[in-house]
């Protein structure tokens, strides 16, 4: 995949802002920097806090200091954040923030095959979602009786995220899906479909295809391996991520990057996981993979990059694995220590 937004280095060395976040943030992603270490030594690492443990011990989900740390970093290695349902006056999902601050437009989540006892093979997708607008703009009011949200959807947004889709599926199997829904939604999805084709013009060498995103959900579940890039808007692009990661061996090993104009933020997709946490056994791999696009995509080293992937990929084929995953007992492992094995098997291969 191109390095799409090559950073601004205001320093000699390439620095990544760690964020651990909530939850299970605090035991993969120190995981994640191990392995990054390992694979890329002249890394320098800044930590700063943010999301809900922060906004309850200091009253801010983002410190200024934070802001200040981001800034003068090439690249952000995010873990998770709690975003509670209930009413919390003052406190916004800091991830949401993040994104539409740092003007990170684009939302790239991949899922593969695992090498994992009965993984259903050949499935290799892209979700690229729209990661600025729609539903996700925080423009919701109710008197209590009645509540509204507004869904904003441009045509400029909708165009660069295209874009990006187009561009990346000339690097794969040059398959787009369109995903929308509109055959209700007529203005807001009516827009980002008009906006895509439109894009999908100067594409002739890719393949543009739609699905209504009710479809898109049943055929993600019962063929998946007919999908190469699905493009989509904000919030089904939330949903279908998760369906998707299921194909990759679940929540635990699906990565994501939050990709703009000189600016990255590598996150997981998965949340915080309260049900799990501070029990030693997430699962990094979403965490780690989720690093090795931040250096391969956003910081253009992509070799460093693949020797991640595969040294992941050898110690789960080797039967190796996290609760979460199916496997024997004996090579059942706990969070730090399969990010061991893969340090291990880095320097195994002279990569670290
Ligand atoms: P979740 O993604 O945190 O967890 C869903 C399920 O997947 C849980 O059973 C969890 O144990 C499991 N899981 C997730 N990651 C795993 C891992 N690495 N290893 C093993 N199992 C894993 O979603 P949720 O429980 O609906 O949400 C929890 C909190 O996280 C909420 O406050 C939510 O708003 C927030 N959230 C944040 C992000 C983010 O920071 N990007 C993403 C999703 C949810
Ligand atoms: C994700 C998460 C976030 C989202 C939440 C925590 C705001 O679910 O990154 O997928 O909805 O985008
Ligand atoms: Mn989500």
């Amino acid at each position: 995949m191109p390095h799409h937004s090559s950073p601004i280095t205001h320093h000699g060395s390439t620095r990544i802002c760690v964020i651990e976040g909530d939850g299970i943030g605090h035991e993969v992603t120190p995981v994640a920097v191990e392995v990054l270490r390992a694979v890329a030594p002249d890394l320098e690492f800044v930590h700063a806090e943010a999301g809900w443990e922060c906004f309850q011990r200091r009253g801010t989900a983002i410190p200024e200091e934070t802001w200040e740390a981001i800034e003068g970093s090439d690249g952000v290695l995010f873990g998770a954040i709690s975003a509670p349902s209930a009413r919390a006056p003052g406190y916004e999902p800091v991830i949401i923030t993040l994104r539409q601050k740092l003007g990170l437009y684009a939302n790239l989540r991949p899922v593969v095959s695992p090498p994992l006892p009965g993984y259903r093979p050949g499935v290799d997708l892209l979700v690229v979602r729209e990661n600025t607008e729609g539903l996700y703009v925080g423009r919701e009011k109710s008197d209590g009786e009645a509540a509204v949200a507004e869904r904003v959807i441009t045509r400029k947004a909708s165009e660069r995220i295209a874009h990006l889709a187009f561009t990346l599926a000339r690097r794969r199997r040059r398959k787009v899906t369109i995903v929308h829904k509109a055959n209700v939604l007529r203005e807001t999805c009516g827009l980002f479909r008009e906006a895509a084709f439109r894009v999908a013009e100067g594409f002739p060498d890719v393949e543009a295809g739609e699905m209504l995103v009710d479809a898109m959900a049943m055929w993600l579940a019962k063929a998946p391996e007919r999908f190469d890039v699905v493009l989509t808007p904000n919030l089904f692009g939330d949903i279908l991520s998760d369906e998707a990661s299921v194909w990759g061996g679940g929540l635990g090993m699906a990565p994501s990057l939050n990709l703009g104009k000189g600016m990255a933020l590598a996150e997981p997709v998965h949340g915080s996981a309260p049900d799990i946490a501070g029990k030693g056994v997430a699962n990094p791999v979403a965490a780690i993979l989720s690093g090795a696009m931040l250096l391969g995509i956003h910081l253009g080293r992509e070799e460093e990059a693949r020797r991640i992937k595969e040294a992941v990929w050898e110690v789960l084929g080797e039967g190796y694995h996290t609760p979460d995953l199916p496997g024997e007992e004996g090579k059942r492992v706990d969070t730090a220590r399969f990010g061991e094995l893969v340090c291990e098997r880095l320097r195994g291969k002279g990569w670290a």
